[in-house]
């Protein structure tokens, strides 16, 4: 196992603090003083966010033959959640401080109220996490709906549909990315955990006999994907769930984690859910989920192994691992090292004046550029305050036009990680950034 690597005590406060300044996350509602445990993703956490996901669905759909998505619906029914186990066993234990009545989660507390110190609490009840609602103008329990508190479902749900309507056969998977919420009863650390959230998930359809491989392929496919993104090896690890901790659904479960600020936890989980979802909505819906191999001529219930992300968490860790502070020119910057393929902007056009001629070559430079990377524009302060500020949001590449711009009909593009620059003709520019991206 890596040494654990020394940490910054204070980089959660400080990406936390970069996050708001700079339009990546801001509080919900934070004019009325904030809704506790709910994140709004500013104009450059919309870029980096979805950038994840597109990394997600490139990776795990668009570059794979076995793989198709889908898109359900965030409202269902109760028999849904009957089914998946999630009326009956998706809950916390809740209890109650008897000193300062605040509420905790009985398992994260070690017996001590972290608030007021006291060791008196109520018994523990159950606390179920999904959130209720009513489905049309009325009410009563023939209307109750849920929000999905994880995208899987709609994938077993849809089992059926997917194989007739695209003639997969396993070993196939089915992903999804979008919204699930949770009624945590101590959402924490930013938006590690939080009650809205987007997941990343894909069960993959197995037969029984290959379900130990396909397990072991997905915790290397997904341990990779990280680091691919640019998360270093020694903040990562692989943690395999004891049997006695496994989910009432699981066979097996593997956690990749991250090195949060607070410590080694859980980033994206990887389990082997066996036949427990298709045999669940098998018998609670009357409709056969099973898979018939006519060159075996044998009926069968796949396996289901499910690597599951979290969207808004790995991009959290994305944040966390990227944050960094060097000197340049006897100056300390803070920089996101980010990968180019998550960054909010890949590109900034800087005009190295408010000169219209600048302006006319820097709107023709951007206009050039705008088709294929998300690009930025500023005119405002000095070209070294720009350059900073795009270090401070991890755009990868400046793109300079000065006076000599006027002359030569070249720019200066400049490297975000080693500060290098390197002048380039306008003409030649995309193809330059395409091969600094690895694209041509
Ligand atoms: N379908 C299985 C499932 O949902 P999970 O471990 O409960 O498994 C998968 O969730 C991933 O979703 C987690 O590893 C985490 O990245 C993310 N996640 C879960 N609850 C979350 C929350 N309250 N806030 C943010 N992300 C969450």
């Amino acid at each position: 196992m890596p040494e654990t690597p020394a940490l910054d005590p204070d980089i959660l406060d400080k990406v936390i603090n970069l996050a708001k300044r700079r339009g990546f996350i801001f509080q919900s509602a934070e004019i009325y003083g904030g809704f506790r445990s709910t994140y709004d993703y500013g104009p450059l956490g919309v870029n980096m966010l979805r950038n994840v996901k597109n990394a997600w669905w490139r990776t795990m759909v668009q570059m794979r033959h076995d793989v198709v998505g889908i898109d359900a619906a965030i409202l269902g029914p109760p028999a849904v959640w009957a089914a998946s186990g999630h009326l009956e066993t998706f809950t916390d234990p809740l209890v109650d401080c008897r000193k300062c009545k605040e509420r905790w989660r009985e398992d994260k507390i070690d017996g001590v109220c972290p608030k007021c110190g006291s060791t008196e609490f109520t018994e523990a009840r159950a606390f179920n996490l999904m959130f209720k609602t009513q489905a049309g103008p009325v009410e009563g329990e023939g209307a109750t709906a849920y929000l999905r508190p994880e995208t899987a479902q709609g994938m077993f749900t849809n089992f059926a549909n997917v194989l007739s309507s695209t003639r997969k056969k396993p070993p196939f998977g089915i992903a999804q990315v979008g919204k699930s919420f949770r009624n945590e009863i101590t959402p924490q650390n930013f938006v590690f955990r939080t009650r809205e959230f987007e997941q990343m998930e894909l069960e993959f359809f197995v037969p029984p006999s290959e379900a130990d491989e396909w397990y072991r392929y997905w915790i290397d496919a997904r341990f990779s994907w990280y680091q691919d993104l640019g998360i270093p090896a020694e903040m990562l690890r692989l943690h395999e769930h004891a049997k006695e901790d496994l989910s009432h659904y699981s066979k097996g479960t593997t956690d990749v984690e991250f090195l949060y600020p607070w410590g080694w936890d859980e980033l994206e989980g990887i389990a082997n859910r066996g036949d427990y979802d298709l045999t669940q909505h098998s018998t609670h819906s009357g409709q056969k989920l099973e898979y018939f191999d006519q060159a075996a001529n044998e009926r069968y219930t796949p396996y289901v192994i499910e690597p599951a992300a979290g969207a808004t968490r790995a991009m959290m860790a994305f944040l966390l691992a990227a944050y960094h502070e060097d000197e340049v020119d006897g100056e300390t910057r803070s920089v996101l090292r980010l990968d180019w393929r998550l960054a909010p902007y890949q590109v900034a056009v800087l005009p190295l004046s408010k000169k219209p001629e600048l302006e006319g070559v820097s709107a023709d430079v951007l206009a050039r550029l705008q088709p294929y990377f998300m690009c930025d524009y500023d005119v405002t302060q000095s070209i070294g305050k720009r350059y900073r500020r795009q270090d401070e949001v991890g755009t990868p590449f400046c793109v300079t036009v000065d006076f000599d711009t006027l002359e030569d009909q070249s720019v200066t593009v400049r490297d975000r990680d080693t500060t290098t620059q390197v002048r380039v003709k306008i003409d030649d520019l995309l193809t330059h950034l395409r091969q600094a991206t690895n694209q041509a």
